[in-house]
């Protein structure tokens, strides 16, 4: 069915006017952002919620990226194009896409999202759109700490930290594409979903210890930071590598050092190919995206969901999708 293209002046959207708990949030009537020739305007019909969105919320990006207010959440979604700049060639009207919202005061978590025409990917009828809306951002974060800094190769063993997470459940599907042997940890009830979606050894991280369980590994993918990434130091072999998207600490430099281990601090950025890549293999069913939580559009959940990923304790994805 063809979208109306007709577009208003202003759209609903959700962000803050100061740092703090998710009591900041608010909807606001904003402008429908314009775009430039390299861009599309999107109608968003669904966008992921993400732990990087509760950290801007509070404040703890302003080091690297200096916000201005009032600042819109959000850094994924999918929706349909309503507009394309005169130099967009690979995408017209009405295309569903899936996109990775670089950083900016302009999120998401809002009815239109103008992009780059480059960090936007086309993704097949049968997905739905909060499926597609989980993907690019955390996606993309899986996809370079595995390849592009992680250097994992087929038959080569990865140790990914939090499998059941956002960003682990990918990582464990594209390592296990890759030819890769699995090893994640996850609490107890996730052991039969990280195991459905590619895990071939488990910790329970509630029950085992993972120091006890896991020796000699290629590679180390850490989600999770803190005491999970000190232990991973002695699960990696001399030579080896560990990927971190969370935190590189003091301690983990000489340790590095101490160990010969390749230490990588990554703070993800969108690239063209590996979006595409990912929009392809969710498309051709190699790449699945599980849906914790899905609820509409409204501040409240908003709150909802964002307090939900502050307990880092969600099994899957949380999006909100948006009704017209
Ligand atoms: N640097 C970057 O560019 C970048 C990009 C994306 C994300 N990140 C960061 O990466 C982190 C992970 O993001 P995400 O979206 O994957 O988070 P998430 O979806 O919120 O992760 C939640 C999952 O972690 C599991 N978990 C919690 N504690 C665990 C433990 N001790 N051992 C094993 N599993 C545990 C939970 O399992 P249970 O429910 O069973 O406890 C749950 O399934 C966040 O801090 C995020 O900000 C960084």
């Amino acid at each position: 069915m063809l979208e109306n293209y007709e577009i208003r002046d202003k759209m609903d959207a959700i962000g803050i006017n100061a740092f703090g708990d998710a009591n900041q949030l608010q909807m606001m009537k904003v402008d429908v952002p314009t775009i430039n020739d390299d861009q599309i305007l999107i109608k968003v019909r669904s966008t992921g919620i993400n732990p990087i969105d509760w950290k801007t919320r509070e404040g703890l990006r302003q080091k690297r990226y200096d916000f201005n207010f009032p600042i819109i959440l959000g850094q994924e979604m999918a929706g349909v194009i309503v507009q394309v700049g005169k130099n967009v060639k690979d995408f017209k009207p009405n295309d569903q896409v899936l996109g990775y919202g670089v950083p900016s005061e302009m999120g998401t978590y809002a009815q239109y999202y103008a992009m780059d025409a480059k960090y936007a990917a086309k993704f097949g009828n049968q997905i739905s759109f909060a499926e597609a809306s989980g993907i690019a951002m955390t996606g993309t974060t899986a996809y370079e700490a595995l390849f592009t800094y992680g250097k994992l190769l087929k038959g080569q063993t990865v140790l990914i930290l939090a499998g059941s997470g956002g960003v682990g459940s990918l990582a464990i599907q594209l390592a296990k594409n890759a030819g890769a042997k699995v090893i994640t940890t996850t609490g107890t009830s996730n052991i039969d979903y990280v195991k459905s979606i590619g895990a071939d050894e488990v910790v329970d991280y509630k029950n085992d210890n993972l120091v006890d369980k896991v020796q000699n590994v290629d590679l180390v993918f850490d989600t999770l930071g803190g005491q999970n990434q000190v232990d991973a130091f002695k699960a990696v072999k001399s030579g080896g590598t560990i990927v971190s998207i969370v935190e590189q600490t003091d301690q983990a430099v000489s340790l590095s050092k101490l160990y010969n281990i390749t230490f990588h601090k990554i703070v993800n950025r969108p690239d063209h190919d590996t979006i595409i890549k990912l929009a392809q293999l969710i498309s051709a069913d190699k790449l699945h995206v599980r849906i914790a939580d899905d609820l509409p559009f409204t501040l409240d959940n908003a709150k909802k969901l964002q307090n939900h990923s502050q307990t880092g304790h969600t099994d899957g994805k949380l999006v909100m999708t948006l009704q017209y």
